[in-house]
């Protein structure tokens, strides 16, 4: 498995077209709702503009793209709408799954699966199993997804598999915890994009955004798509990525930068 460095351990290596963005899907119920459509139509458009953002990802180069479908939190919901909901995750599983094989995508879920009925379950299953082995985007969706509950899974998961830290903690160290963590395969995100106006991370990576830019826009989700895309990656190329360090410092040419 590849180690992808830690922002905050080592610097990591930017480019104009970010190895990983990550989004918060927002807006569908209002623009559902503008249009004075269901809330379902709203979620039924966004399963378009995912569609349209995966293609767009793989058109620009862009090696991880991690999208927000359903948080730990929206089991607060109208029943009715959560279930809705749970039918069009089983159904785009279902429908796209080939087509993103095809295009050597691999899909896999992050979020506590084992609350979904066995049905979504299986169908999470085989899609994940069917991608595994591909080479190309990596598409994470979070579903039943906090970014609490990752870090508590984690930690879990790393004392079953060094229980001599429980004894010692003050030896735990960040690369003790992050292989354990749901995003372990993929490098931090570089780019956070947030449609529908909020500007706020709601539960979402909660560790892996330690050093990532901020994006967000009003528009909602349902009309996300390649230009828009292409304009959170303008912005995000107008930002200055100093990881800890000063203006000053990057304005010295790599090859002479003194370390301390
Ligand atoms: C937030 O909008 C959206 C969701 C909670 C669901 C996101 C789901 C999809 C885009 C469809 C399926 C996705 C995949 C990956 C198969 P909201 O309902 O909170 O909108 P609002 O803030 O306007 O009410």
């Amino acid at each position: 498995m590849t180690v992808h460095p830690s922002s905050t351990i080592e610097i990591p290596e930017t480019g104009s077209i970010p190895q990983h963005v990550a989004i918060v899907m927002d807006g569908n119920g209002r623009w559902a709702k503008q249009r004075m459509l269901p809330r379902v139509a709203g979620h039924k458009r966004g399963v378009d503009a995912v569609r349209r953002t995966v293609q767009a990802c793989c058109e620009l180069g862009v090696k991880h793209l991690t999208l927000f479908a359903f948080s730990s939190e929206n089991w607060r919901r109208p029943a009715d709408e959560v279930s809705l909901l749970m039918r069009l995750f089983i159904r785009v599983l279902r429908r796209d799954v080939e087509s993103m094989h095809r295009e050597n995508i691999r899909l896999k879920i992050i979020g506590d699966v084992s609350a979904f009925e066995p049905e979504l379950q299986a169908a999470i299953h085989s899609a994940q199993a069917l991608t595994a082995s591909n080479t190309g985007l990596c598409l994470n969706v979070a579903a039943n997804y906090g970014g609490r509950w990752d870090i508590i899974q984690a930690t879990q998961k790393m004392l079953a598999s060094q229980p001599a830290l429980a004894k010692s903690p003050e030896l735990i160290q960040e690369s003790d915890l992050a292989p354990h963590l749901c995003l372990s395969e993929s490098p931090e995100p570089d780019l956070f994009i947030r449609t529908g106006g909020e500007q706020r991370v709601s539960n979402f990576l909660l560790w892996q955004l330690a050093y990532t830019e901020f994006y967000f826009t009003p528009k909602f989700w349902p009309d996300f798509g390649l230009d828009m895309l292409n304009e959170a990656i303008a912005s995000y190329n107008q930002r200055e990525r100093r990881f800890g360090r000063t203006s000053e410092q990057l304005s010295v040419p790599p090859e002479l930068r003194l370390s301390s």
